[in-house]
């Protein structure tokens, strides 16, 4: 088997920053310690002035994602290599089970776009749109596949949203076989009664996108997820939360021991609602949901990650063009494709405003990014660690690299970025994928097809 060393560089992890040396023995590591012999390896790898941080894992993205007519702009090879470049190495993406159909066909057809495309490893959620007759028994099928987790939507009625029934049942199986839900937490009926109201008043420019789904419509969605999990018995976990409103209510229930868990992403960390106001159509490329929010949500995030009341920061990356998808939506916001592109930056961007900023330390970079998801989704300690027997998924991370985040650059293929001319310090200059260097000073030295298929286990990890 094939043996790396990476020399001299500075080890860090969820719980600890130490000198030492990391073996590589085929696509696992072997040894971490100081001062292990070069001759111990065929190839080393000099780490001095580097970070050797588990690679970056991004538990929500949406490539090849049919929405809104249209289908998000990465597939698993374009979107898989931009989170490469950015120092992810494994991601968990959504299937989505038709209505009136078999999860199973859904993970067929998911497994079937990431097939020869995906460059690094993945995992599937599977998004429920309908229990039917056997959805329950369908769920137990997928967990013993791997897919420890489902999102359930309270949000978009007649398209993905299930009612309270289906959420509490979806729940209550978790008690049995072990996974995981995920919610997309928004009050969908009432929002739509407002966009109604919105479109009647000729109200048809982006930022309505965002006027029409209040804080407390997220907030109200928020704690009608956890009571419901309270009651089946069961975790639950937020995805995407975007407000201080909502992240009070995870924040409430985890000060009574709940395991409520929750995700924020860069843009609601970054971004604010002022963004949707752009001239010429331009707010669109800042739609998704839930909306960008008023700046004084920013810090509150900030805080929740550093003190524990959000555990994971994903990109809910789920690209559409600007100039031939997100234009569908000209004359209605409505129609606007709902999402931005993110997977590339993400480690960048929190390292950056996070720990450069003195908002993080650099250990809780790594668990918010890595550790945590792995555990949360049933990965750990196969990956999000740097230790004897894990994945050799491994980033060499310059501290001192600095880095202009732009679509003239950026390897996505979408034709702009929600954080252009943005300067960061601290970027991937080796990443490491089950043992293979698969970029390396911004060059791409993957095979597309090599990423595989994360089987994860339900109720993995010492979260619960
Ligand atoms: O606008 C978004 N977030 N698009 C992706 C689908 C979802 O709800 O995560
Ligand atoms: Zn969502
Ligand atoms: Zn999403």
């Amino acid at each position: 088997m094939p043996t790396t060393l990476i020399r001299n560089g500075t080890v860090v992890t969820a719980t600890e920053t130490k000198a030492a040396d990391v073996l590589i023995e085929g696509a696992r590591i072997r040894e971490v310690r100081s001062a292990i012999p070069p001759e111990s390896a065929e190839k080393t790898i000099d780490a001095t002035g580097m970070y050797v941080i588990p690679g970056g894992i991004d538990a929500h993205t949406h490539l090849d994602m049919p929405f809104g007519g249209t289908t998000s702009a990465d597939d698993f090879l374009t979107g898989t290599r931009a989170a490469a470049f950015g120092g992810t190495t494994s991601i968990v993406d959504f299937a989505i089970q038709g209505r009136g159909t078999k999860m199973r066909d859904a993970l067929d057809t998911w497994w079937k776009k990431a097939e020869g495309r995906a460059v690094i490893d993945y995992g599937l959620h599977m998004i429920v749109t309908d229990l039917g007759t056997s959805g329950l028994e369908d769920m137990d099928e997928m967990v013993d596949e791997g897919v420890a987790s489902f999102k359930l939507f309270m949000a978009y009625p007649n398209v993905l949203m299930v009612d309270d029934a289906t959420i509490f049942k979806a729940l209550s199986r978790t008690a049995k076989n072990g996974a995981l839900i995920c919610m997309h937490a928004e009050n969908g009926s009432v929002i739509d009664v407002i966009i109604a109201k919105a479109l009647a008043e000729g109200k048809t420019a982006p930022i309505y996108h965002a006027l029409t789904r209040p804080t407390r419509a997220e907030a109200e969605a928020v704690h009608r997820a956890i009571a419901m999990a309270e009651i089946a018995g069961v975790p639950v976990y937020i995805v995407h939360l975007s407000s201080e409103d909502a992240l009070h209510e995870v924040r409430e229930a985890r000060d009574r021991g709940v395991p409520a868990f929750a995700e924020t992403c860069p843009q609601y960390l970054l971004l604010s609602i002022e963004e949707l106001e752009r001239p010429n159509f331009e707010g669109a490329k800042y739609v998704f949901t839930p909306p960008l929010r008023t700046k004084e949500n920013l810090p509150k995030l900030w805080d929740g990650l550093k003190h524990d009341h959000l555990q994971v920061v994903s990109t809910d990356h789920c690209p559409f063009c600007f100039e031939d998808q997100k234009i569908l939506g000209k004359d209605d916001f409505t129609k606007i494709p709902n999402g931005g592109p993110g997977i590339e930056n993400r480690m960048q961007l929190i390292y950056h405003h996070g720990v450069n900023a003195g908002k993080l330390s650099l250990n809780r970079f790594v668990e918010i990014t890595s550790t945590t998801p792995a555990r949360i989704f049933g990965m750990y300690p196969r990956k999000g660690e740097i230790a004897a027997g894990s994945d050799a998924d491994i980033v060499i991370w310059d501290p001192k690299a600095p880095y202009t985040i732009s679509s003239k650059t950026h390897h996505m293929r979408v034709d702009y970025s929600m954080f252009e001319g943005y300067q960061v310090q601290g970027n991937a200059r080796t990443v490491i994928s089950r043992g293979e260097v698969i970029v390396d000073g911004g060059e791409f030295l993957g095979k597309p097809g090599r990423g595989e298929y994360l089987r994860r286990q339900a109720r993995g990890g010492a979260w619960r």
